[in-house]
């Protein structure tokens, strides 16, 4: 099976341009109509955002950067939708703001393929989209004006590069993101492409607790020889440190854990040293949606992508950065 395309590849397939690939680049969005209101200089922008869930950490403290950005004292009136983790309940939520003629549509896509149909539909509408955090796969042109999220790839390959200098004989089980979802599709791609020949086993936690613990507790039997677990998130990680302390093991030592996100929960494993290296994967750019949907109802230029920086994160992180951590 052939590999999928990096993030920077398809998104360029998908607006169709090939001299934009240059992160920053813009693009009018000009085209797409910009609501009733004439733009934000008068009434409320009213933005329908289809969140793709509440499970994990990250989300959590994306939505609530998404709902103090998107406020009526900033000039929104927000209609948030929480689809639990369902496409199809997405889907609806798309079809509703469509129905409700918003000005903006905004979602956060839980996997990148099916979407045709009702991007197609908003597209007839007239309705902006900007699409947020993951990214989708579709033959529908011009599917949205704008994108905003982080570099999933250079996350999987700065997690495999870890393990390249310091842990190069580490028999690796690879914890996945829900499958199908641009995080999971791009952060293995990254990390395969370090160090895949490490890699002895794969399953998906779905970015849930519970899930990563049966995940892990599962490969603790299929993969008795593995010593690092690379998790496509915390939340799976924290669930592999209970399978991991379940069966008698230390997470850390016995097992060394790589995890992506850097939420307080996540870093408080590093500061314990149950973990022992953390990408980021910042959640808070709800400021940064603001000012896009703002420029897109008013007509101005939009990046067509905008990448959110993340850092990273070693057993050097001190308690005091932990308690500091805003979520
Ligand atoms: O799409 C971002 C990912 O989704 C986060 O890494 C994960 O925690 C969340 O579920």
């Amino acid at each position: 099976m052939s590999r999928p395309a990096s993030l920077r590849t398809r998104l360029a397939a998908l607006v169709g341009v090939g001299a934009v690939l240059a992160l920053g680049a813009c693009s009018s969005s000009g085209g797409a109509d910009a609501g009733s209101d004439g733009g934000s200089g008068g009434d409320l922008i009213r933005v329908g955002f289809s969140q793709l869930g509440a499970e994990s950490g990250w989300r959590t403290a994306n939505t609530e950067s998404v709902k103090a950005s998107l406020t009526e004292e900033n000039g929104f009136d927000l209609n948030f939708v929480d689809a639990q983790q369902k496409q199809e309940n997405q889907i609806k939520a798309l079809r509703d703001f469509v129905a409700q003629d918003v000005d903006v549509i905004a979602f956060s896509p839980v996997i990148e393929t099916g979407w045709d149909e009702v991007l197609q539909e908003i597209k007839d509408s007239g309705i902006p989209v900007v699409l947020v955090d993951r990214t989708v796969d579709t033959s529908v042109e011009d599917p949205f004006v704008t994108w905003i999220g982080a570099d999933f790839e250079q996350e999987g390959r700065t997690a495999g590069e870890w393990v390249a200098e310091n842990a190069p004989d580490a028999k690796v089980f690879e914890l996945q993101g829900t499958l199908g979802s641009g995080a999971q599709v791009d952060r293995e791609k990254g990390f395969n492409d370090v160090v895949g020949d490490q890699v002895i086993g794969k399953a998906s936690g779905n970015f849930t607790r519970a899930e990563g613990r049966t995940a892990v507790e599962a490969a603790l039997q299929a993969y008795p020889e593995m010593n690092l677990i690379f998790t496509h998130n915390d939340d799976m990680g924290l669930g592999a440190i209970e399978a991991i302390e379940a069966a008698g093991k230390v997470p850390g030592e016995d097992i060394q854990i790589v995890s992506v996100d850097g939420v307080r929960d996540g870093l408080q494993a590093l500061v314990d040293k149950k973990f022992n290296f953390v990408v980021e994967c910042n959640p808070v750019f709800g400021d940064q949606l603001a000012e896009l949907i703002r420029k897109v109802v008013d007509g101005e230029d939009v990046p067509e992508t905008t990448v959110v920086e993340d850092k990273s994160f070693d057993q050097t992180i001190t308690q005091a950065d932990v308690d500091a951590r805003p979520y």
